[in-house]
């Protein structure tokens, strides 16, 4: 009798933990479905939700067309591309640079382009599609602090703007580690910052530097190099969307083909001129 209880308890152990694993099995094949079902949801509900931080000409920025405040640059162009190919709208959210990767993953956005770097330290929590612009950095300074400030040495002890969350931080740390880093939410800012004299430098790409020296002529881009300077831009998907990855990988091979992203970028830095 005692054998045949403890027969009884060992089969009710095995069915528990048998149901118990096909229960989490089955979650994990749903929870994968419904990744892979992200494109057709997109497809499904018409629109495509792109977020972005509109404050980084020639790739993302506001610009009045027609009395309207328009988010335009060259990221959008390749958005509403990669929105054409799929057969619907595109959305656009604008938001602070760090606050971008928490939105794709609690779904706020579906896809992420802001002259973003794929790092290492970010391909841990999203996926990135190929590279698809490589872009140069620079230090912005006061052009009346042009021969002032030539060497990193001349920079120690001073206070260097940087974006919040960007790779521009680490940079900073890296290059001028006598230096104070000031992060901050918005590129916008940063050149309020050093326009009021709160940062002796900011660092930005070369591209966004250049648009911001001809709005603000009492700034200047620095004889100052910044080292391992080089760095792409690359779309960030929610991790897992292997299939969104895929699509939009096949967008961006039809621009590069046709020579669509060189165009982009230059109708994006004349429209940054403008403004
Ligand atoms: N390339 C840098 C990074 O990935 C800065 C990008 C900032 N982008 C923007 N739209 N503000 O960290």
């Amino acid at each position: 009798m005692k054998k045949c209880k403890f027969i009884l308890v060992i089969l009710s152990l095995i069915l528990i933990l048998s149901t118990g694993c096909s229960n989490s099995n089955g979650n994990a094949k749903e929870s994968s479905a419904e990744e892979l079902n992200a494109v057709e949801k997109i497809k499904a509900s018409g629109k495509i939700v792109l977020g972005t931080s509109a404050d980084f000409p020639p790739n993302e920025f506001h610009k009045n067309i027609n009395g309207v405040d328009t988010i335009v640059g060259y990221d959008i162009e390749i958005a509403k591309e990669i929105a054409k190919d799929l057969g619907v709208e595109l959305e656009i959210k604008d938001m602070r640079f760090d606050g971008l990767l928490a939105a794709l993953n609690t779904n706020k956005v579906d896809f992420v382009l802001a002259g973003m770097t794929p790092t290492e330290e970010r391909k841990q929590s999203v996926d990135f599609s190929k590279v698809y612009n490589y872009g140069e950095q620079c230090i912005v300074i006061k052009a009346e602090n042009k021969e002032k400030y030539t060497s990193n040495e001349d920079l120690a002890g001073k206070i260097i703007g940087v974006q919040k969350g960007a790779i521009q931080e680490k940079i900073a740390k890296n290059q001028l580690p006598d230096s104070t880093p000031k992060g901050l939410g918005k590129v916008t800012d940063l050149v309020l910052l050093i326009n009021n004299d709160k940062a002796d430098a900011i660092i930005i790409p070369k591209d966004v530097a250049i648009s911001y020296v001809k709005e603000n002529p009492q700034l200047a881009i620095s004889s100052i190099k910044v080292e391992n300077t080089y760095e792409g831009s690359a779309v960030a998907i929610k991790k897992g969307n292997t299939q969104l990855v895929n699509e939009i990988n096949k967008t961006i091979d039809r621009l590069v083909e046709k020579d669509m992203i060189k165009k982009f970028i230059a109708d994006a830095k004349a429209l940054a001129k403008e403004n």
